[in-house]
C-alpha cells in the first residue's frame, strides 16, 4: 500500500534504509529466494519478458536496489552480463548480497546509493536494471534521468517485479483470507501462533512496512515517465497473477506462525505449488492478458544510440 501522499522524500529514504536494514538477514528465507538453477531460469525468464527476446550477454551492468542479490548475482550466474556494480540505499542489504556471492563464487562491486543521485560517471554502463525496486524511489523522475545519464548511448534500461495499481488492491484480498485462515492453516500444519505476530516486531521491521511503498503503477504512466527521461522503445509486459495471489496468501500465514515450528515438508509443497502457478500465468494468462491486470510489471526501454 502506497505511502502516505504527504511523507517527505527524506521520510521515504529514511524509512526504506531502516526497514530494509532490518529484513536483510532474514531477507531471503521470507521471500523465498533461489541463487540454484530455479533463481537463474527466474530471472532469465523476466529479462526475456521485459526485452520481448531471449538475453543476450551485456558487459557492464548496473543495478539499482539490489537488496540481497536476487536479480544481478542470478543474472551473473546465467551468463547474461559479466560485470556488476549492485548499489542499494540499505547498506544491510549490500552486506547481504556480498556474503551470497561470496558463497556463489561471484565478483560484484558493491555501492551504498540513492537512485536518485548515482555516484557514476555518465555513459558508464551497458544495461541498468532493477527488479522491486522502483515503487520505492520518491522522485520516480529524477531517477529515470538518472538511469538515462549513466547508460551508454543504444544503452538498456529493464526493470521487472514492479507492482501494477489494480495488482496492489488485489493483493489486498489474499492478504485479509489468510488473517482468516491462519488458525486453520496453523492447526492443519501442527505450527504455534507466533508470539510477537501483529505487534512491533523488532527483526522484521513490521512498523515500517506500510511507510516503504510509494507508488503502485499505471502501465501508461510508467511510459511517459521513462519517455520524457528520455528513452525509446518502452516495452511493458504484465507477470504474475494467480502465483501472486497464492504468494501473498502463503506469506502472509506463514507469518502468523512459529517459523521454527512450520514443517519443511510444507515450504517444499508451497514453493513447488507456487511455480506451478507461475507457469500457469506465464503460459497461459500473460500471453493474453493487458499489463495493467497483473500484479507485477516488468519493462524495458532503449537510451538513444
Ligand atoms: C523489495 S527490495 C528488492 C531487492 C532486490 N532487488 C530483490 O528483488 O530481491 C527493494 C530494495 O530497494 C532498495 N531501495 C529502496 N529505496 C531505494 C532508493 N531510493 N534508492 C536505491 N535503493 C532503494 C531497498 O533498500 C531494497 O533493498
Amino acid at each position: 500500500m502506497p505511502a502516505a501522499a504527504d511523507a517527505s522524500a527524506e521520510r521515504i529514504r529514511d524509512v526504506n534504509t531502516r526497514y530494509h536494514d532490518l529484513a536483510a538477514d532474514s531477507y531471503d528465507s521470507k521471500w523465498g529466494i533461489d541463487f540454484g538453477e530455479t533463481g537463474r531460469a527466474q530471472v532469465t525468464a523476466k529479462l526475456a519478458k521485459a526485452l520481448g527476446h531471449e538475453p543476450g550477454a551485456w558487459g557492464d551492468a548496473l543495478e539499482i536496489g539490489a537488496g540481497t542479490g536476487y536479480f544481478c548475482l542470478n543474472l551473473l550466474g546465467a551468463g547474461a552480463i559479466r560485470h556488476v556494480t549492485a548499489t542499494d540505499i540499505a547498506p544491510g542489504m549490500l552486506r547481504a548480497l556480498r556474503a551470497n556471492a561470496d558463497e556463489l563464487g561471484l565478483d560484484v562491486e558493491t555501492v551504498v546509493t540513492d537512485a536518485e543521485q548515482l555516484p557514476f560517471e555518465d555513459a558508464s554502463f551497458d544495461i541498468v536494471l532493477g527488479h522491486a525496486v522502483l515503487h520505492h524511489i520518491p522522485d520516480l523522475d529524477r531517477a529515470a534521468a538518472e538511469f538515462h545519464r549513466v547508460l551508454r548511448p543504444g544503452g538498456t534500461v529493464v526493470f521487472c517485479g514492479e507492482p501494477s495499481r489494480y495488482g496492489d488492491q488485489i493483493a489486498a484480498v489474499p492478504k485479509r483470507t489468510a488473517i482468516a485462515t491462519a488458525p486453520l492453516w496453523r492447526r492443519a500444519v501442527g505450527a504455534g501462533r507466533r508470539s510477537d505476530h501483529g505487534g512491533s516486531d523488532p527483526d522484521y521491521g513490521h512498523a515500517l512496512e506500510a511507510e516503504v511503498d510509494v507508488h503502485a503503477f499505471d502501465p501508461k504512466a510508467l511510459r511517459l515517465t521513462f519517455g520524457h527521461a528520455g528513452f525509446e522503445d518502452v516495452r511493458i509486459r504484465g507477470e504474475e497473477l494467480l502465483a501472486n495471489l497464492y504468494g501473498w496468501w502463503l506469506r502472509t500465514v506463514e507469518s502468523t506462525a512459529t517459523p521454527e515450528e512450520i514443517p519443511q515438508r510444507w515450504r517444499v509443497f508451497a514453493f513447488r505449488s507456487y511455480l506451478s502457478l507461475q507457469r500457469v500465468d506465464s503460459s497461459i494468462l500473460e500471453p493474453h492478458l493487458p499489463p495493467e491486470l497483473f500484479y507485477n510489471l516488468v519493462f524495458s526501454a532503449r537510451r538513444p544510440g
